[in-house]
């Protein structure tokens, strides 16, 4: 099980790793990131990570080090040489260093950081039983970002603190409107009235890969859809609520703001579109029988 950090193409010992401190990613969190992980050992929709990351990189002006091509052999290299059995990367770009000041002009070439780090999911227990949510209006920096996928996350941290504080798994994200659009680092998902509601992508939030794919495995079962964010209270009486994301694939969620969401257990939605979607990624369910 190998950690591995590659900083602008060059492979360096984890607790060796080292930037400038006048690196803008550090300063102000000028920087945006991609997690991707492996299914088997092999990189899953890397070239959808790589385009976002182009497109966070795009919308603050931040100019790609090296082309989408060097990026997919080092992470490709990156990942064979950590040797896990499961891995996930995360690459971040930084609009990189320059003389002291906010003004993005001071900066000149961007920063690539790669982490590799072995992969756990959570616990099987986590998708058997569900987890606890809280609903938490915040307001964050990639409301400013045009839903890039940007590193800070600052907010959203403090968020999860509050919801850990209360006792809850994660925090779902109120907005402006009150209406719950996304987990800290995950989508968010409803089944009521035999639809799936999640929020679009006009509402501000990042658009997940899982997302998509989930998307797609619902109407490949005749599941209807409806583009939609809940207030707190409509999404508390779900039948079903789960989130998505790359690491943990699909999570139930059953406890919102202290009610139980339908019966208490991971919904037959909800485990039904992950079985799908274990399927479509080639691997195995290993998440216990319904
Ligand atoms: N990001 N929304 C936010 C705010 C996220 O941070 C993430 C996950 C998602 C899910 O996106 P995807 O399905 O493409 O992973 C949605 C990664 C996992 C992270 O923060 O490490």
């Amino acid at each position: 099980m190998a950690r591995l950090v590659v900083i602008d193409g060059v492979p360096c010992a984890p607790e060796e790793a080292k930037i400038s401190v006048y690196d803008r990613g550090f300063l102000y969190g000028d920087s945006v990131f991609e997690t991707v992980r492996t299914y088997v050992g092999r990189v899953f929709s890397l070239d959808l990570h790589l385009a976002r990351l182009e497109r966070s990189a795009a919308s603050l002006g931040i100019t790609m080090p090296v082309s989408r091509d060097v990026l997919m052999r080092e992470i490709v290299a990156a990942l064979a040489n950590a040797h896990n059995e499961e891995s996930y990367a995360r690459l971040m770009i930084t609009r990189g260093s320059g003389a002291l000041g906010l003004d993005p002009a001071l900066a000149r070439t961007a920063t690539r950081v790669l982490l590799i780090e072995p992969l756990t999911m959570p616990p099987p227990e986590t998708y058997a039983r569900g987890i606890r949510a809280l609903c938490i209006p915040t307001v964050r920096a990639s409301d400013a970002a045009h839903s890039a996928k940007i590193a800070n996350y600052l907010a959203s941290a403090l968020a999860l603190r509050d919801a850990r504080a209360a006792g809850a798994d994660e925090a779902l994200v109120v907005d402006r409107n009150g209406l719950v659009i996304e987990g800290t680092t995950s989508n968010v998902f409803a089944v009521a009235d035999g639809r799936l509601l999640t929020p679009s992508l006009e509402s501000g939030i990042l658009d997940g890969i899982t997302r998509e794919l989930v998307l797609e495995r619902a109407r490949e079962l005749g599941l209807a859809i409806e583009l939609r964010a809940l207030s707190p209270a409509e999404l508390s009486a779900s039948d079903e609520v789960f989130i998505t994301s790359t690491i943990r694939e699909l999570v139930p969620v059953v406890v919102v703001d202290g009610r139980t969401v339908g019966l208490g257990v991971p919904g037959k939605w909800t485990r039904a579109l992950h079985r799908a979607f274990r399927q479509h990624v080639g691997a195995a369910w290993v998440f216990g029988e319904d």
